[in-house]
């Protein structure tokens, strides 16, 4: 399929909050989601940027059902790892599912490693929900391997309220 995989701009965001909002419904995480479009273009595209995005685009004649051309997304930013050294955290992967099975979200993976590599990292890190085993399977066929079953891995979070009291030394 024709398509291609380029750096994602401030004008993208309206685009990236679109699917991020598929994915998380997707992810039957839809009540989780916190931040706006704002948020994206702040924490994206200003000075210092908490992450980084890259976009899969299709000609105007491969558009899809309702009209979107942008319909594959990866948020990345980078991570350090005191056993490893510099890592790429791959928050994001998207492809919108008229469009799956054409070798997009390969694509992406692709490109995120190649600006990994490039940036002096040794590993792709990145999270995916337990029941979501055909993203695992998919992610596996990319050569990743499961940390948390190998290492005995569990993700951890503090955030709200209790973030606020444990910097104000309050727990
Ligand atoms: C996971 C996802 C990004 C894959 O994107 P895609 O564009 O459909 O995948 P591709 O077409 O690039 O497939 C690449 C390879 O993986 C294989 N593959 C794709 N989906 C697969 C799956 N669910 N299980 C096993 N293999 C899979 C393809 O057969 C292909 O194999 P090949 O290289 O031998 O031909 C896409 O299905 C998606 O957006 N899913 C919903 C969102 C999601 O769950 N994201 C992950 C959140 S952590």
């Amino acid at each position: 399929m024709d398509f291609t995989i380029r750096a994602a701009t401030l004008e993208d965001c309206k685009e990236i909050y679109r699917m991020t909002l598929e994915l998380a419904e997707h992810e039957k995480v839809s009540d989780q989601i916190k931040i706006t479009q704002r948020d994206l273009e702040q924490d994206g595209f200003s000075k210092n940027p908490f992450f980084h995005g890259i976009i899969a685009e299709v000609p105007e004649h491969l558009k899809s059902r309702d009209g979107h051309t942008k319909v594959g997304y990866s948020l990345y930013f980078y991570s350090y790892s005191s056993w490893k050294g510099r890592g790429v955290y791959m928050e994001d992967l998207y492809v919108m599912p008229e469009f799956r099975g054409k070798g997009i979200g390969k694509a992406l993976m692709a490109k995120v490693s190649q600006l990994g590599l490039a940036a002096g990292c040794t590993q792709l890190n990145l999270t995916v929900l337990d029941w979501n085993k055909s993203s695992v399977e998919f992610y596996l066929k990319q050569g990743c391997w499961d940390v948390t079953s190998e290492l005995g891995y569990h993700c951890l979070r503090c955030e709200g309220k209790a973030l606020q009291q444990l910097a104000q030394g309050e727990l």
